[in-house]
């Protein structure tokens, strides 16, 4: 049986971090996929550079660095990465029309290429870059998910479990909603820690400390690297993604899907708790909301649809 094979379309930070915890599992090979104009040789000097860790972290699958498409061809997945990131003060938005030029142009490449696969993106602002993927690549909504909430639902879980002195896997939470500083919907209602409602365990103003504080969770980042954007968290929700489909895993985590009801909201990439596995979204599950978490979910979607209306063909 052939090794399934992970394309990672830009070999930044990003690009890099996500080929390194992905080709450390040992169940696929990688390609990075970059253009000399962007990262010069840096693609192929990553990809050997992680190719030679293989005798001590212990991995066969192969890792290889390529500026064209042959390579990439009959991917399982496609991870795409390329964009710009946003600098501290930027909001994700602002990133829109140029990230919108780039993702278009790598995602009709790479469905090209591998006809069948999935593809994650991450270029920000990160539901709008999935419309233009979604285009761009003509394939059914199963096959075309954002990431952003597995990073954002991490980030919510970390500061809940720091908070009360718990392992972040033991918080059960998730983040729903637009992947934007102020659009996605933390939902508190739905937290549980062993079982636990966090609204039990903690008082309300610290909830809502907790909650701003996993809104702002990426600009936080920035402020602190000063040169770029997150890469370690966001690169791990992305591969758990990934590989969800890859070993056909059904791990339910919260990804941007093309709405075709959840919420009654339609036609729109928004964050919703989504069954991933082989071919990608296999369902997707609506929490039981409030009525004010309803309301913000509802208004992240056409904050969105706002925003797509923006970008230029
Ligand atoms: C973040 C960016 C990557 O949230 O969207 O860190």
């Amino acid at each position: 049986m052939a090794r399934k094979k992970v394309t990672i379309i830009g070999a930044g930070a990003t690009g890099g971090a996500m080929a390194q915890r992905l080709i450390e599992r040992d169940i696929c090979d990688v390609v990075l996929q970059d253009d000399p104009q962007f990262a010069g040789t840096m693609h192929f000097g990553k990809a050997l550079d992680e190719s030679q860790a293989a005798a001590w972290i212990g991995f066969s699958s192969r890792i290889s660095a390529t500026d064209g498409w042959d390579e990439t061809r009959n991917s399982d997945v496609v991870i795409c990465t390329a964009g710009a990131p946003r600098k501290p003060g930027m909001s994700r938005e602002e990133l829109l029309n140029g990230n919108a030029t780039i993702v278009r142009a790598k995602v009709s490449e790479a469905a090209k290429h591998s006809p069948n696969a999935v593809i994650i993106i991450f270029a920000n602002p990160m539901d709008a870059m999935c419309h233009v993927a979604q285009k761009a690549s003509g394939f059914p909504r199963e096959r075309v998910i954002g990431q952003g909430g597995a990073l954002d639902s991490a980030r919510y879980r970390y500061f809940i479990a720091a908070e009360l002195g718990v392992s972040p896997m033991d918080v059960h939470g998730y983040v729903i909603g637009g992947h934007t500083d102020t659009t996605m919907v933390p939902v508190v209602s739905q937290t549980r820690i062993g079982g636990v409602p966090l609204t039990d365990l903690l008082p309300a103003d610290k909830v809502q400390a907790l909650v701003a504080r996993a809104m702002r969770g990426g600009a936080e980042i920035t402020e602190l690297l000063k040169v770029g954007s997150a890469y370690y968290a966001p690169s791990a929700g992305t591969i758990a993604m990934a590989e969800a489909i890859l070993l056909d895993q059904k791990r339910l985590i919260p990804c941007s899907v093309l709405h075709q009801g959840e919420y009654g909201i339609t036609g729109v990439y928004s964050g919703t708790v989504c069954q991933l596995g082989e071919g990608g979204i296999q369902r997707t599950f609506e929490l039981p909301l409030t009525a004010e978490e309803k309301e913000k979910v509802v208004a992240a979607a056409n904050a969105t649809k706002e925003l797509v209306k923006l970008i230029q063909d």
